[in-house]
């Protein structure tokens, strides 16, 4: 399985729609997310990403056999944490399983340390959320611990995970 990842554009509203339309995975995601969620939604939210910060907000989407499958956001953090970037994801249902999260985390790792000065970004899955803490695991992020009811997920106490990746840094 080979995924491939590109800046996301404003044609991919669309298809993004189509993929993030979907209870399963809004419910693994932070509340802000209308639902459902239209195109016009996706342009919005593209648009958003167009006109920020070249050097602190990432999008990326994910490629597979030439269609459009999800996409991952790389967020830079400020203060002290400059060089610290929050990462989130999600693939469309139907492409689950497959290995293409996985493929896409690796890519745009390397992708932020490769052209920025971001040494390490982090993920706070949900703990229920298996298939997330696997993949992360897969792409070569440590959890580096559990953050115990730190969430309310319809109006659910939940705790959530951390896992980081860091850039080696030769000297
Ligand atoms: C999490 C998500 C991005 C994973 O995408 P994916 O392309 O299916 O991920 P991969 O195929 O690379 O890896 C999934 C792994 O989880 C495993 N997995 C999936 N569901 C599982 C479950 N219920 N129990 C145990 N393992 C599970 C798969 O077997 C696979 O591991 P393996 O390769 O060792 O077999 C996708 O499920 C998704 O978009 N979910 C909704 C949104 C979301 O959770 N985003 C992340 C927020 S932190």
């Amino acid at each position: 399985m080979d995924c491939t990842i590109r800046p996301c554009k404003l044609d991919d509203a669309e298809s993004m729609a189509e993929l993030l339309n979907n209870k399963k995975i809004m419910d693994n995601l932070r509340d802000g997310l209308p639902y459902p969620y239209t195109a016009d939604d996706a342009r919005e939210y593209i648009n958003f990403i167009l006109n920020s910060d070249k050097n602190s907000t990432f999008a990326f989407a994910i490629v597979y056999e030439e269609k459009v499958v999800g996409c991952v956001g790389v967020f830079r953090q400020d203060n002290v944490y400059y060089r610290t970037a929050e990462m989130g994801y999600y693939v469309g249902e139907k492409y689950w399983n497959m290995g293409i999260a996985t493929c896409a985390i690796r890519k745009v790792c390397k992708n932020v340390f490769d052209n920025t000065n971001i040494i390490r970004i982090y993920a706070e899955p949900f703990a229920r959320n298996i298939a997330s803490c696997r993949v992360l695991e897969k792409a070569g992020f440590t959890c580096e611990g559990t953050l115990r009811s730190s969430i309310v997920k319809n109006g659910i106490i939940e705790d959530s995970k951390i896992y980081a990746i860091i850039k080696e840094i030769k000297i």
